[in-house]
């Protein structure tokens, strides 16, 4: 993970992905991308070498079951999306509860930057530079209650958008969820961007999770209403298939109905690649799972 201060890169600066590369090539010879855990409280973060996936790559292989499961297709599908106006609702077991307009959120939390890897649990991964809130800010100013133990999130529901949902293949709206301590940690983002640039529709604007360690469904898209509560949310996956579970953290000795979890492929490389436990970020966040359990912690 390697987390920078907007004041590091101005994402307007950003005018192409080439010049991006170009500025992250300079910073690596620079010896500046080995500052990883810049503004982050966790003093382990280890730097993050790995080639970005492209802005190709990431914005044109999704999945958005709301529009298809055909990842190839989301990206012309999700043309229709219209992310402004949007607002947020951030609801239930909160001292400040409170329905907020995108772009209010975005002035009243500036956003940061940070190079993350995505794993899905289908086999593939990639590496994305996001711009986003941590969420732990937005959770921080609604002040959670003590009877709050658990975040649910809500995508938007609008059949008459979402071709998708016009099917039942999964129980819609698309929810998720995290207790409350995944998502108050530092590595838990709201993305609002990636490569500097507004979020893609088909990448789930205007605003998406990123849980960096754990499978890439828990990564919810389109959020419309971020609700704390006493009890874990019923989530969509587990719903549709006992493959899927509600923590779902990324790890390599897990089997499930999908088959090995050992080996992932990154998009754009030919060869497989080794899964890592919690998807590389063990030192960051195996202490949230004490006496971890491939079972206990589906
Ligand atoms: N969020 C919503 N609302 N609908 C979805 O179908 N798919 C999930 C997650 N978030 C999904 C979603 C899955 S399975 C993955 S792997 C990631 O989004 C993919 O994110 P990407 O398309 O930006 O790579």
């Amino acid at each position: 993970m390697l987390i920078r201060r907007p004041a590091a890169i101005c994402p307007s600066e950003i005018t192409a992905e080439a010049v991006y590369m170009a500025r992250r090539r300079f910073l690596r010879q620079a010896g500046l991308l080995g500052m990883a855990g810049v503004g982050f409280s966790h003093s382990q973060a280890e730097p993050l070498t790995e080639a970005l996936t492209s802005w190709d790559d990431i914005t044109h292989y999704n999945n958005f079951y709301e529009y298809s499961s055909d990842k190839h297709a989301v990206a012309t599908l999700a043309q229709n999306l219209a992310p402004r106006p949007w607002t947020i609702s951030i609801e239930g077991d909160v001292a400040q509860p409170r329905v907020i307009d995108i772009d209010q959120l975005l002035r009243q939390f500036p956003a940061q930057q940070r190079i993350c890897r995505l794993r899905c649990i289908e086999g593939w991964s990639m590496v994305i530079p996001w711009d986003g809130i941590p969420l732990s800010a937005l959770l921080a100013a609604a002040q959670p209650t003590t009877n709050a133990r658990f975040v649910k999130f809500v995508s938007v529901h609008d059949p008459a958008r979402f071709y998708g949902q016009r099917r039942s293949t999964l129980a819609w709206p698309y929810t998720e969820g995290l207790t409350l301590a995944e998502a108050m940690h530092p590595l838990t983002l709201l993305a609002t961007g990636l490569y500097g640039k507004p979020l893609p529709n088909q990448n789930g604007a205007p605003l998406r999770l990123v849980v960096p360690w754990k499978y890439g469904f828990k990564s919810i898209k389109s959020i419309v209403t971020i609700r704390l509560q006493h009890e874990q949310p019923q989530t969509t996956w587990p719903l549709a298939s006992a493959d899927y579970g509600f923590f779902a953290n990324v790890d390599p000795r897990a089997s499930y109905g999908r088959g090995s979890q050992s080996r992932e492929t990154r998009i754009g490389e030919l060869h497989k690649r080794p899964t890592r436990p919690f998807n590389g970020y063990a030192s960051e966040v195996a202490h949230l799972y004490p006496g971890h359990d491939v079972d206990a912690y589906r």
